[in-house]
């Protein structure tokens, strides 16, 4: 359990060194970050670049964020993938919308315990290192799933941008570079063979770096879409992998996953509607029980990050994360009480107990109960073409290079998304969240997840289109970034730079990057019985809001090499 702690903090701090180095946070350049018919902000320029030729060349909202997926597979391999899962939320020019679930599944042969010890203990490593560590691959069915419903160029089109970065090379960032020299060891130790990655020398900024087996993979599926990837040489080489350790993956896995067609969560914000992803996700329904909780008071009058202005969210985050511990997971497995959790009353009647001088400790706080009912890799994109179609997607291997096993001969890298589960009662996971039977695994099940892809209307029309990485901190990134627009006014890149903070009911701490919150307000809450804990960078958050004359304004976190780019 201790060893666990410590794991999880090491590699916490180690995501959180290698996400994000710029500590500065400043804001881009404002006059460059607006567009007249489409935008596309991604954690990569040249994955930013692909989506926006695909908009240029006639293509759609969908067709870009395809194209950008397959892109950021090549070009970000710390998050981007073929190989891990992810979630989108969608709305049309006319106003419908629509969520996807690509997230993976627990292979069949899980089992509940199958991270423990013969004594009951944790075993924190397998669910986060090697074979045993991953779940069923979701990416390509969901962007088959989307392409059949909304694209409108051709498939091959999509893909092949992707081919040609993973072919031809491209020059990695000093980001980039940093990364791939820190992680030489990991795949050393994990995945000798395969990790493209591994080499003799340092790598440096502007270093070629080419995948061919990765661009062979790409290949067969842009000719044969999901069977390119579940069936045929693809599925051979993950299983074959899985025999190089202690992997259950079977061919059969692969043959029947199906990414799945949800219905968004939705909720109101000060007369703006939210629209964001429902569970696997517990993403969407916290966000709006969040904004819920805190929306009777005066943000704004009390202002950006003031005293009561944190008490309130932090109280608000600590109520909201108990109650995501106990009652959230997979729906096709758990009956999620969706519509008490997004219960716009009492959401609010439970914030009318806090006391502004004191903190609630967690250990006081439980996860509501509710009468009748039975019971650091990710990565954001938006995307807004000329229609008015909009496009907001999370996407992930879990841990930065997911597993670390890195499929030989297929050339990419599998996910750790087992550990999103609760591999035991209480046992916190990578991110330090808790959970009980709701997240519990079974084979088949979808892990819980934290992403929140969110869309936001104000007036019935299309007004932002938001989301993170971060593992637990995403819902509250997602949440101050909507009020820092909403209550605070920011524009969207002050929007995204702006510093951030976290609670997660337990640990029972507020988590603050270094310039956020200052020191008379933090020495305040101290004197409350807060207890504050700096971290480094939280999230790398994305952002398009569409201004009144209809430009679209873009934010793009400077927190990584994140750009955004439009026409
Ligand atoms: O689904 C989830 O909530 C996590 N697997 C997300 C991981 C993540 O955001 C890591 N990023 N820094």
């Amino acid at each position: 359990m201790i060893y666990r702690k410590i794991v999880a903090q090491m590699l916490i701090a180690f995501l959180l060194f290698s996400a994000c180095q710029n500590t500065e946070h400043a804001p881009k350049s404002a006059n460059d970050n607006e567009f007249e018919h489409g935008a596309v902000v991604t954690a990569h320029p040249l994955a930013s670049d692909v989506g926006v030729q695909i908009l240029k060349d006639g293509g759609n909202a969908i067709d870009a964020a395809i194209a950008v997926q397959f892109a950021l597979a090549v070009v970000y391999p710390n998050a981007g993938n073929i190989g891990g899962g992810g979630f989108m939320v969608y709305r049309g020019e006319d106003g419908a919308v629509d969520a996807l679930d690509y997230r993976e599944k627990a292979p069949a042969k899980s089992d509940k315990d199958m991270y423990l010890d013969s004594a009951g203990n944790a075993i924190t490593e397998l669910s986060l290192d090697g074979q045993l560590a991953a779940g069923v691959p979701g990416t390509v069915a969901g962007m088959v799933a989307a392409h059949k419903k909304y694209g409108s160029l051709e498939w091959k089109t999509l893909v092949a941008p992707a081919i040609k970065l993973a072919k031809e090379g491209f020059a990695i960032t000093k980001m980039q570079a940093d990364e791939f020299n820190n992680h030489q060891e990991k795949f050393a130790k994990l995945n000798p063979q395969g990790a493209a990655i591994i080499r003799q020398e340092v790598w440096k900024e502007g270093d070629v770096f080419k995948q061919e087996e990765l661009a062979n993979t790409l290949e067969l599926v842009a000719e044969k879409g999901r069977d390119g990837f579940y069936k045929g040489a693809t599925a051979d080489y993950i299983v074959e992998e899985m025999s190089r350790g202690n992997g259950i993956m079977t061919k059969s896995d692969l043959a029947n996953y199906q990414a799945v067609w949800r219905k968004p969560v939705e909720g109101e914000y000060r007369n703006h509607r939210i629209i964001s992803m429902p569970p696997p996700s517990s993403g969407g329904a916290a966000l709006i029980a969040l904004l819920q909780s805190v929306e009777p008071f005066p943000l704004q009058r009390w202002g950006f990050q003031s005293d009561s202005a944190v008490r309130v969210i932090v109280e608000a985050e600590r109520r909201v994360y108990a109650d995501r511990a106990t009652h959230m997971g997979d729906p096709d497995f758990h009956r999620v009480p969706l519509k008490e959790l997004m219960d716009d009353q009492r959401n609010k009647a439970r914030m009318k107990a806090i006391d502004f001088n004191k903190a609630t400790p967690s250990n006081d706080v439980s996860a509501s109960v509710f009468e009748g009912y039975e019971s650091e890799e990710t990565t954001h994109y938006c995307i807004v073409d000329k229609a008015g179609n909009a496009v907001s997607m999370t996407t992930t291997l879990n841990g930065s290079y997911g597993a670390g096993v890195w499929v030989k001969g297929a050339g990419f890298l599998l996910n750790n998304e087992m550990d999103d589960f609760s591999v035991k009662p209480g046992v916190p996971n990578l991110y330090g969240l808790v959970g009980g039977k709701a997240n519990a695994i079974a084979p088949n099940k979808r892990m819980l997840s934290s992403m929140t892809p969110t869309i936001v209307e104000k007036d019935n029309k299309l007004f932002m289109v938001v989301g993170t990485p971060g593992g637990s901190t995403i819902i509250t990134s997602v949440f101050q970034t909507i009020t820092n627009v909403i209550d605070y006014g920011m524009d969207a890149q002050k929007s995204v730079s702006a510093s951030r903070f976290h609670h997660q009911w337990l640990p029972d701490q507020i988590d603050v990057e270094d310039n956020a919150i200052n020191a008379n307000t933090r020495n305040s809450l101290k004197l409350s019985g807060y207890e504050i804990e700096k971290r480094g960078n939280i999230g790398r958050v994305e952002n398009i809001i569409v201004l009144p004359n209809g430009k679209l304004q873009t934010g793009a976190d400077p927190r990584g090499d994140d750009v955004a780019r439009g026409y």
